[in-house]
């Protein structure tokens, strides 16, 4: 049988692996799933700060989980990575090739030369007005080769780099179906970034990555209670560090509640400012769903606060829902523990070669 893909999500938090194997009838079916823990650092803002402690990673995830496939799908995201919906005349795919090089440089902050474009058209069904809309993705190619650099490092190959916002759509596909005129977001929280990924009737309208996410819970608990970075991060996950090496009175676990609401309520609003800007593109717009995935996803009140914010039902995303496992090789506890950041890795895992390549 042939070697599969890896799906290979480099966060700055942690990096998580996933491949998959077809499973009975039109089904995946979970082979390897590994998660390594990043320190502090080793990607700021989308850019690789700390390359040999990804490439050990990566090494560490392949060894560790007896990964034996070579070929990764990977993304990236952040303000390196430019998504348009843009309006075009009308045009076969080939005289669409020849042109976007020319057209795109309107719609982007980059010189095109400093990008790999790439374009999707969404729909051709306002061909009597003689037009088309298309999603315009332009990613710097520096960032680019900084991810790729490192997978070859690990003694990987690189095949695909995706987005992070279209990964989740990928994973949201896999288990999930939106209603016709249903609009749907995907909102995927993770340590220092948002990324958010509209659907109207299941297709892309509108992505954005805000930097944001978990890092900045850490933080308020960091300076408000006056404790290291590593003891914030501790209470954060509801641990407790009166025996740890705290140089402070102890903690009254309600103050550290009472920031991770206040917390998420100013996430929750950032979240709601990208999605108005898109409801307010045209009339008569209405958020459906929101489906929520990320590590911070865990949050306890995030969920509330998004509610509340955004007056709309929350959904936590589950990413292992249609994929088999065998329980005797993954502990379904630990699967369902971090289900949450496994959405992008997921996605990757599960897209088919030639489906979109960047
Ligand atoms: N149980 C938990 N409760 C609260 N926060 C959690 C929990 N588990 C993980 N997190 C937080 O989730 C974040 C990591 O999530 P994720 O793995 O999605 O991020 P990442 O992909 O590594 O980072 P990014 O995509 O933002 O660069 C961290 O900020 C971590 O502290
Ligand atoms: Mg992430």
């Amino acid at each position: 049988m042939a070697r599969g893909y890896i799906g290979l999500d480099i966060g700055s938090h942690s990096i998580k692996v996933v491949e998959l194997k077809p499973g009975k009838g039109a089904s995946w079916r979970l082979h390897k799933f590994g998660l390594h823990k990043l320190p502090a650092e080793a990607i700021v803002d989308g850019a690789i700060m700390n390359s040999s402690a990804i490439v050990e990673g990566i090494r560490d995830l392949i060894a560790r989980h007896k990964i034996n496939a070579r070929e990764v799908i990977t993304s990236i995201a952040g303000h390196s990575v430019i998504i348009k919906k843009i309006t075009l005349p009308a045009m076969t795919d080939e005289e669409l090739a020849e042109s976007i090089q020319w057209e795109a440089e309107q719609y982007i902050p980059f010189s095109v030369n400093d990008v790999y474009l790439d374009t999707q058209v969404l729909n051709r069904t306002s061909a009597e007005s003689g037009q088309m809309e298309v999603l315009l993705v332009a990613a710097k190619k520096d960032i680019i080769q900084e991810y790729t650099a490192v997978i070859n490092e690990a003694g990987l190959k690189p095949l695909i780099v995706d987005v992070a916002a279209f990964s989740i759509e990928n994973c949201f596909d896999l288990n999930s179906e939106s209603a016709p005129n249903e609009i749907v977001a995907l909102v995927n929280v993770g340590a220092s970034l948002v990324n958010i990924n509209i659907l109207s009737s299941g297709i892309t309208s509108f992505t954005r990555d805000i930097n944001m996410g978990g890092n900045q819970f850490t933080e308020e608990i960091q300076k408000q209670l006056n404790v290291s970075y590593e003891e914030a991060e501790a209470l954060k996950l509801g641990g407790n560090i009166s025996s740890a090496q705290s140089t402070t009175e102890a903690i009254v676990p309600q103050e550290v509640g009472s920031i991770l609401r206040s917390t998420s309520e100013s996430l929750a609003v950032e979240i709601q400012r990208s999605i108005d800007f898109y409801l307010a593109t045209a009339a008569g717009l209405r958020l459906n769903r929101v489906v929520l995935s990320g590590g911070t996803a865990k949050i306890t009140g995030l969920v509330d606060a998004l509610e509340g914010t955004l007056n709309t039902k929350v959904e936590l995303s589950d990413p292992f829902r249609n994929i088999s496992f065998n329980p005797k090789e993954f502990d379904p506890d630990y699967l369902k523990d971090l289900a949450p950041m496994s959405a992008v890795a997921v996605g990757l895992a599960s897209r088919r070669l030639g489906d979109k390549p960047a």
